[in-house]
């Protein structure tokens, strides 16, 4: 890329990932057909889709962004497929199963290395439903004779965790009541997705959540909310290149934290109904972050508004308080110059003038997307290599950034790259 224009125009934001990754888990909990629209084309959902089609389901894309899914012939409980252990995701195929066949055999999940990542507040509320759960050979097994409802109170505020019991505790028996629930807005739309097809959840987006077992649940058609994180990377795009863009397709009130954040920094915000536009500041104010569950400041955003702050005309700490290892970009963004001291989660970031462009590397998904944006806010051609890092949670972030008038291309080879550098001059 060709860094230091400032970014114009509208973007719109797709269908939010984190939401997709359980929704597709959870249509195994119904024999009847299930459609959703507004579904994130990227590397991620296609690889759940994919293990979706492995477990028997039929699984039929209609357009880039809508599939019909029947997961009436599932066969097995039990999925092993490479590509699954890749993703942190793969861990809602557990709930799900158990909520569908009383069993379930997955791999351990992957995803970002971002800090330890267990698993154990799902484990337990599984355990508490009724199920018996071991690892054995790196998957999970679990098994259960019958499920009863019962209250779990987690320990940590997990997403995951969150969704996974919702799921494991649809179709149990009796009243299931999750304490210290996660509030973030795709808990609130996996509880809709499920509520659609008939489940009884309430509470969804509070930190208790009831759910009072049916003895089924129906098809649905159902529609993605927007992405969160997306449409904040691309406010921050905005204000990182002094720029003025409008992302279309947002819930507005998803966005509170970050659009506070980036006011705080100098930028002007607008809402509408369904769009932000954010009027970037060529001097940028610094700040502090801590990051936090919803409706706090995500960590899915900190790489990115950290890289913002780096710019900034003074000194700003950040705090990372979910994840113990997200600040691995920090070397990165130090060779493009970049001020920043890590000691331990926190992050002292002393703003510069300036980046200078270099060649540097995706270290994970949001820090990818982090890198791309130090990137364009540079004067000159930075590459950013392992973008299917990016790839995983960002559908088509270049063309869309193209769409703004960024300077941007995916090369393949060293030929291209020099091809795009003879062409943006
Ligand atoms: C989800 C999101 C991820 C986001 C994160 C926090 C998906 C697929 N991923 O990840 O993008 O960064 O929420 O908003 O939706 N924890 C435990 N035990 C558990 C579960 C979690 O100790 O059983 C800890 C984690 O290590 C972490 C914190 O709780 O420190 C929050 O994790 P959690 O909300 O579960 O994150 P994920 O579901 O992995």
């Amino acid at each position: 890329m060709k860094g230091g224009k400032p970014l114009v125009g509208e973007v719109n934001i797709s269908g939010a990932k984190n939401a997709a990754l359980g929704i597709i888990a959870g249509t195994i909990l119904t024999d009847e057909d299930v459609l959703i629209e507004n579904m994130p084309d990227v590397s991620d959902t296609n690889i759940m889709l994919e293990a979706l089609r492995e477990l028997g389901a039929s699984v039929c894309r209609i357009d880039s962004n809508t599939v019909r899914i029947n997961a009436r012939s599932i066969g097995h409980a039990a999925i092993d497929d490479d590509y699954l252990r890749r993703i942190r995701a793969s861990y809602y195929f557990i709930g799900a199963l158990i909520g569908r066949c009383h069993e379930a055999q997955v791999p351990l999940p992957g995803g970002c290395v971002i800090g330890s990542r267990p698993i154990d507040q799902h484990i337990k509320g599984f355990k508490a439903l009724g199920a018996e759960v071991e690892i054995e050979n790196g998957s999970v097994v679990a098994k259960a004779s019958a499920l009863t409802g019962d209250e779990i109170y987690l320990d940590k505020v997990s997403v995951g965790a969150t969704i996974n019991i919702m799921m494991a505790a649809v179709l149990a028996e009796g009243r299931t009541v999750i304490g210290n629930a996660a509030k973030e807005p795709h808990i609130v739309d996996m509880a809709n997705f499920l509520n659609s097809m008939g489940a009884n959840i309430r509470g969804a987006g509070t930190d208790v959540i009831r759910i009072t077992g049916v003895t089924r649940l129906h098809g649905t058609e159902y529609s993605i909310i927007p992405d969160q994180i997306e449409a904040g990377t691309f406010m921050c795009a905005a204000a990182i290149t002094g720029g003025d863009v409008t992302v279309r397709n947002v819930i507005p009130k998803h966005m509170e934290s970050i659009s506070a954040k980036l006011e705080e920094v100098g930028c002007t915000i607008e809402e509408y109904d369904d769009a932000i536009r954010v009027i970037g500041n060529k001097d940028i104010r610094p700040t502090n972050i801590m990051t936090l569950p919803y409706p706090g400041f995500p960590t899915d955003m900190q790489p990115q508004i950290t890289t913002l702050l780096a710019l900034s005309g003074g000194t700003s700490m950040v705090v990372e308080s979910i994840f113990d290892n997200r600040f691995k970009y920090v070397g990165e963004l130090t060779r493009m110059g970049a001020n920043i001291r890590v000691e331990g989660n926190v992050a002292v970031v002393s703003g510069v003038k300036e980046f200078s462009p270099a060649r540097i590397f995706a270290p994970d998904l949001r820090a990818g997307a982090a890198l791309v944006l130090a990137g364009l806010a540079a004067g000159g051609i930075t590459t950013v290599s392992d973008i299917e890092f990016i790839q995983r949670g960002y559908e088509h972030f270049e063309k869309k950034l193209k769409g703004i008038g960024a300077e941007i291309e995916i090369v393949r080879s060293e030929r291209e790259a020099r091809k795009f550098v003879m062409k943006v001059g």
